[in-house]
């Protein structure tokens, strides 16, 4: 939490608001990037909190460590089925009527682990050392071309396209049009509130555009030779080649949604914290070796998705609270990787921690972030191209935050470019 920006008086206000009234799904709080206050209040006084009344109907906080552990993998009791609500704190009744597409992130066993098992090797590592020297070479193209000494906004000149360019490498999507790809993940996720669609028939119609645009990817790499792309692993793969259209095109928005945001906040969020603390930026500077343990730590103090829900199936006690069967259950993993009695100093960016990986950021069990090698490497081609070029990326004004409580994201960040 930036605590600079925080109202004078939000302090205290928190520490007296009765218990019983904290509501942490409110948008707001997360734009203001205050939520951190009520968090560290949960933690301390009620780890596990119900709020009867909000925005999103009555649902649980799981607010530490080993009780968000304990939820995420233990997927018998906590559901992720899109029909009964999904993985988001609001509702997802959304997202099926977009196209009738359905993602794995919401379904349960045994349908979730055929799917994952399916498109898993995609991402695998070996296959990310193919595809690095083209994500290092596009990456540099981006440095290359930008300004230094003059006033940029991050967010839009390098976070959005490394991240949208990282996709279009990994799909070997035509170059020219890859920002095709950031439209649609952003169409996939939107409800007409957000002002991204115009209506949920406009959304349909956007979705029918891309479903015809990868159907004609998926038959033009079908009939060629297997290449290191994802649409042709997956036409070719014995695991996904018979897989039927609408289900191939869910899996490949999960990948396309999965990869966007999370990675776009993370490279912003890691430039901020450099420059909320300096110390770490000099050491950094003085050993690029450090970005091997500072990616995870970015990803850890970003927290990219706030959150994951899950629905009770049955009666099950956490933290001597009785969750009763039917229940939304919100696993907070932007508190839980502030836990003190878990990560040391957990309010601290240590860019040389011992254990970096020992976060919440990816989730837990079965469900555990598909992507994540591939969100580490991202992060460490780009911050070791960074390296090379740049002495400081300075940040010249208040960053601009998202008004979401599920996506943690910068919309805005002006800096300065210091070239070395
Ligand atoms: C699932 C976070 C990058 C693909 C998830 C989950 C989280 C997450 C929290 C759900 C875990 C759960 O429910 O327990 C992140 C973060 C990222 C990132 C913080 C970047 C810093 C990526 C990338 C891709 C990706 C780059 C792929 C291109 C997926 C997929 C799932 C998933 C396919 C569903 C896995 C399943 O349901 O079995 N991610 N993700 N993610 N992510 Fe990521």
């Amino acid at each position: 939490m930036d605590t600079d920006m925080v109202e004078p008086n939000i302090r205290e206000k928190v520490a007296f608001i009765p218990i019983d009234e904290i509501d942490v799904a409110r948008p707001s709080l997360f734009q203001k990037d205050t939520v951190g206050l009520f968090f560290e209040r949960l933690r301390r006084e009620e780890p596990v909190h119900y709020c009867r009344e909000s925005y999103v109907g009555p649902y649980w906080s799981i607010t530490k460590f080993d009780d968000i552990m304990a939820v995420d993998t233990n997927h018998k009791v906590f559901s992720s089925e899109a029909k009964l609500g999904g993985i988001a704190i609001e509702d997802m009744h959304s997202a099926k009527s977009a196209l009738e597409l359905e993602m794995f992130i919401a379904m349960d066993p045994p349908k979730h682990n055929q799917q994952r098992k399916a498109v898993t090797g995609a991402v695998a590592p070996s296959n990310l050392l193919l595809l690095e020297p083209t994500i290092r070479e596009r990456a540099c193209q981006i440095l290359d071309d930008l300004p230094v000494g003059e006033d940029i906004d991050w967010v839009d000149k390098v976070a959005v396209e490394l991240t949208t360019m990282t996709l279009a490498t990994l799909f070997d999507f035509p170059w020219e049009e890859r920002r095709k790809l950031t439209r649609w993940s952003d169409v996939t996720t939107a409800a007409p509130e957000t002002g991204i669609v115009a209506s949920y028939e406009a959304r349909r119609a956007e979705l029918i555009e891309c479903a015809m645009y990868f159907k004609g990817l998926w038959e033009q790499r079908i009939n060629a030779e297997p290449k290191n792309d994802l649409i042709s692993m997956m036409a070719h793969s014995p695991a996904t080649r018979d897989m039927p259209f609408l289900e191939f095109l869910g899996n490949l928005l999960l990948l396309i949604v999965g990869g966007n945001d999370t990675t776009r906040n993370s490279i912003s969020g890691g430039v901020l914290a450099l420059n909320q603390n300096p110390d770490a930026y000099l050491k950094l500077n003085n050993d690029p070796g450090l970005i091997t343990s500072m990616v995870p730590e970015i990803i850890r103090w970003q927290t990219p998705l706030t959150h994951m829900r899950r629905t009770a199936l049955q009666d099950w006690e956490i933290g001597g609270k009785k969750i009763r069967k039917g229940d939304k259950v919100v696993m907070w993993y932007l508190s839980g990787n502030r836990d003190e009695t878990v990560i040391d100093r957990a309010d601290e960016f240590i860019i040389d921690r011992k254990n970096p990986r020992h976060h919440l950021s990816f989730g837990y069990g079965i469900h555990r972030c598909m992507g994540n090698r591939l969100a580490e490497l991202q992060l460490r081609i780009i911050w070791e191209e960074i390296h090379k070029r740049f002495a400081k990326i300075e940040v010249t004004g208040e960053p601009e935050r998202l008004f979401s409580n599920l996506v943690r994201g910068i919309t805005k960040l002006p800096v300065r470019l210091h070239a070395r």
